[in-house]
């Protein structure tokens, strides 16, 4: 192997860079070279195919910085159609014709999808990224628990997840943890913290609404943070008894934080926050306002009574109040697990595509004996018996309904991740950087600045 292509697709993650760095890294050792391809799968499928050589004679080139949030190749949501051949062949001809032997796919669940019909004809290999921490399965099996109905138009389908088994092994996860999830909790643990003081001296009801889609991974992690209340797309929302828990918490400290993952479900599966399709093969839905539904809901039945004969001046709806952390999780400065485990992945890909093995993922794992490590299976391993692969939600065993926290097996999944996951020079980088006088003298350098000077373009 000889040269490669790496692309980053779908949304951004803080550990992205990190990734490619890695692959980078290792490609230097194997003197292979690297060419970034611009905005994931909209740059492959451009004539021009924009891209960056990003190690000229196998040394990195100084943009391409790991604790750097975001994508030096800049990222998209746009995916190639699996029933277009002239263009997946347009594709392939076009990642030949600049001598690239293999691709590196940074993703997550749209990207695997979108990955698949190029590996019928090119070699690849995606290296996970999500911060929502769906991209894998709870064991093995669970990939073939899925069910197909005819959707609402003709040819298009629903898939309905069946029941799995009731308890799972940690050590059977197939990709324990996807990089990105580790610093989405750490902001999202640190902007609970914060809005609870808030919550605390006025009284008040906070309601936080948390990133994740349909998988309630950031929302347990959010327990680091201490919200009286965690509410997950897993399990639906029995109304009666939050309302229940919500009084008795007011009663007893005056204020109530509940955290809630956007992708929550009434008790009859319905979604709270309101949605609308997005255009990822993964059929990703884009949601809204789970936060806002709750605070009307609780509105309804509190009623500004129960407010002003606890002698608050306030008016139920502003008792309660709403707030989306939303993109705060995804950007910034990766934390040390993230980039360090991010790397890794990045590296095995390289290795994996040298061996010539094809439509593979490198995942994550985590053991007791052997703590995390990097591995590798086969894409196929992830789909269901349609050829779907479905993003994978938080295994209901790791949360307690009853009292709307993490769970014993829940706590022990996250410990491995969090215990140590910031770095001394997380801290540190804190402390120089923000208040960094030049910070107000100089404007943001843009890394897309320096990349420009680099692209090229197919002639
Ligand atoms: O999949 C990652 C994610 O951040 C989800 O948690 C969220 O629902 C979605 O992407 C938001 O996407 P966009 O940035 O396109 O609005």
């Amino acid at each position: 192997m000889k040269r490669i292509g790496i692309l980053t697709a779908g949304g951004d993650t803080p550990a992205l860079n990190a990734t490619i760095y890695g692959a980078v890294v290792r490609a230097n050792q194997l003197r292979i070279d690297v060419f970034g391809i611009i905005k994931g799968f909209s740059g492959m499928i451009n004539p021009a195919m924009p891209h960056v050589h990003l190690n000229p004679l196998f040394s990195t080139i100084p943009e391409l910085n790991p604790c750097l949030g975001g994508t030096l190749l800049g990222a998209s949501r746009t995916y190639i159609d699996p029933d277009d051949q002239p263009t997946i062949n347009a594709v392939a001809a076009r990642l030949d014709k600049l001598g690239i032997d293999g691709v590196i796919c940074i993703g997550g669940d749209g990207t695997i999808n979108g990955m698949q019909p190029l590996a019928q004809c090119f070699p690849t290999v995606l290296a996970p990224k999500t911060i929502d921490n769906d991209l894998g399965l709870n064991y093995a099996e669970e990939a073939n628990e899925w069910l197909r109905e005819p959707g609402s138009q003709p040819g298009k389908f629903k898939y309905r997840k069946l029941d799995g088994r009731p308890d799972i092994n940690l050590e059977e996860m197939i990709n324990y943890v996807t990089p990105g999830f580790a610093t989405a909790v750490y902001v999202a643990a640190t902007g609970i913290q914060r809005i609870r003081t808030t919550a605390e001296s006025h009284r008040r009801i906070a309601i936080i609404e948390v990133m994740g889609r349909d998988s309630g991974y950031i929302a347990l992690g959010s327990a680091y943070g201490q919200p009286d209340i965690i509410l997950l797309p897993e399990s639906p929302v029995v109304y009666s008894h939050l309302e229940r828990r919500v009084r008795e918490l007011y009663e007893l400290q005056k204020h109530v934080v509940i955290v809630v993952g956007e992708g929550v479900v009434d008790e009859q599966g319905n979604q709270l926050g309101a949605v609308s399709k997005s255009t990822d093969p993964a059929g990703n839905v884009v949601f809204s306002g789970a936060a806002e539904h709750l605070k009307s809901m609780l509105v309804k039945s509190m009623g500004n009574e129960y407010f002003t004969s606890k002698r608050r001046n306030e008016s139920a709806d502003s008792a309660i109040f709403t707030r989306k952390l939303g993109h705060t999780q995804r950007g910034g400065r990766p934390i040390l697990f993230d980039r360090f485990h991010a790397a890794q992945l990045g590296g095995k890909a390289v290795e994996v595509l040298a061996e010539g093995q094809n439509n593979m993922v490198v995942t994550l794992q985590c053991t007791q004996k052997q703590g995390f490590y990097v591995d590798s299976i086969h894409a196929n391993r992830l789909r269901d018996q349609w050829g779907v692969i479905h993003p994978r939600q938080m295994h209901l065993s790791f949360y307690d309904a009853g009292r709307f926290q993490p769970s014993k097996l829940g706590i022990e999944y996250l410990l491995p991740i969090f215990t140590n996951a910031i770095g001394l020079d997380d801290m540190e980088d804190v402390r120089v950087e923000l208040f960094h006088s030049g910070n107000l003298t100089q404007r943001y350098q843009s890394v897309n600045v320096d990349m420009q000077k680099r692209i090229r373009v197919l002639q």
